[in-house]
């Protein structure tokens, strides 16, 4: 059996946060100073094996391991392995920054890993620091070059473009895909309780970016109903593909086939959806599966047609991390 809601959207597709702490302080993401958000101790291997479990009932067969940065937990390659294992999930993909990428990416390739998403924000190795805090580019690239010798394909990187820090990337960005066969995705910065500002002063509109790549001969990829809300291009002469995410559009919500479940267990109808339900009693044992799956299926009632971001909604009150972006 499929999720499906209200407005008849499939959830084949979870996102799971397994911690919110990062090591990285990405200048569109994490206020300085920020500290992880409670002492509520995060989902242990069993709880997650539990989780996956649960949503492979209900008809799941991606998750996306995600944080904070999921690389934190040293048991990382256990959670991935518990993950791959449950019957009915085939894909397990990860969100990361890419730090330590090189050196960890075989025990988690060996463990069960499919996919695979990295941020770069800049292709400058001094704005790369800037935007972070970190001077990893060159261990990033080398990573996804590790990536491809372990057979990983339809690896995608992030970017968020922002007019006063990287916007000026665009044309070194398409010409590093050129040759580079990676999906980059240019997601369209968020407004958050505590960015006001930034956001006023870097927001840049995914339409104009589209509208370039349009005049540019890129051609939009035909999209099957199961994919979620990036729109893909494709270029004869390039051999990666650009993606984009972007949630100020009217429609972005239509197809969104995704739902997320914190470090902590609060199941999340939305990215935007600050107030989480708690799956995490429903977690303690192997008995109360159907439970836990009844409950999240009670919960998707209350799934909303969209965030309404595009009628001057402001998202989320804090930021992103918390609930795995
Ligand atoms: P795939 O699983 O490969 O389709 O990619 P994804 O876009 O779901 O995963 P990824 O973790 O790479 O997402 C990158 C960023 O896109 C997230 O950190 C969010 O900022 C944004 N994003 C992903 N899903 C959503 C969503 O449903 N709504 C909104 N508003 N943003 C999203
Ligand atoms: N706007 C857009 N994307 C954000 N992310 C975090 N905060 C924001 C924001 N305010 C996402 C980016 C980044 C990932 C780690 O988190 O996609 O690549
Ligand atoms: Fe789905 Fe919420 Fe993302 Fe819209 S913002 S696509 S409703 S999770």
């Amino acid at each position: 059996m499929t999720l499906q809601d209200h407005h008849g959207r499939r959830f084949t597709y979870l996102r799971l946060s397994i911690t919110d702490a990062c090591n990285f302080r990405c200048n569109y993401c994490l206020p300085d100073g920020y500290q992880c958000s409670d002492s509520t101790p995060h989902l242990s291997v069993d709880e997650i094996r539990r989780t996956a479990m649960t949503f492979a009932r209900l008809g799941t067969q991606k998750i996306r391991i995600t944080g904070g940065e999921p690389a934190l937990r040293r048991d990382l390659p256990e959670i991935i392995r518990a993950v791959a294992s449950v019957p009915g999930i085939e894909e397990v993909a990860l969100t990361t920054n890419g730090w330590k990428l090189p050196k960890l990416l075989p025990a988690w390739a060996d463990a069960g890993l499919t996919r695979l998403n990295v941020s770069i924000d800049s292709l400058d190795p001094r704005q790369f620091q800037a935007i972070t805090g970190h001077n990893r580019l060159q261990d990033l690239l080398g990573g996804l070059e590790v990536a491809r010798q372990l057979g990983f394909t339809g690896i995608k990187v992030n970017a968020v473009l922002m007019r006063e820090h990287n916007a000026d990337q665009l044309p070194r960005f398409l010409e590093w895909i050129r040759e580079t066969p990676v999906t980059l995705r240019f997601i369209e910065l968020m407004q958050t309780g505590d960015n006001h500002e930034f956001f006023q002063q870097n927001h840049v509109r995914g339409e104009d970016i589209k509208a370039q790549l349009l005049a540019d001969n890129w051609q939009p990829v035909l999209k099957n109903t199961t994919d979620g809300p990036a729109q893909e291009f494709w270029h004869p002469e390039y051999a990666g593909r650009i993606g984009l995410i972007m949630p100020y559009s009217k429609d972005f919500c239509q197809s969104c086939n995704r739902l997320r479940v914190s470090a902590t267990g609060q199941l999340h109808l939305c990215l935007f959806g600050e107030q989480g339900f708690d799956l995490r009693p429903l977690l303690a044992s192997d008995e109360t599966l159907d439970d836990a799956a009844d409950f999240v299926r009670h919960c998707l009632d209350d799934k909303k047609a969209t965030h309404a971001l595009h009628d001057g909604n402001t998202g989320v009150r804090t930021h992103f991390a918390g609930i795995g972006g």
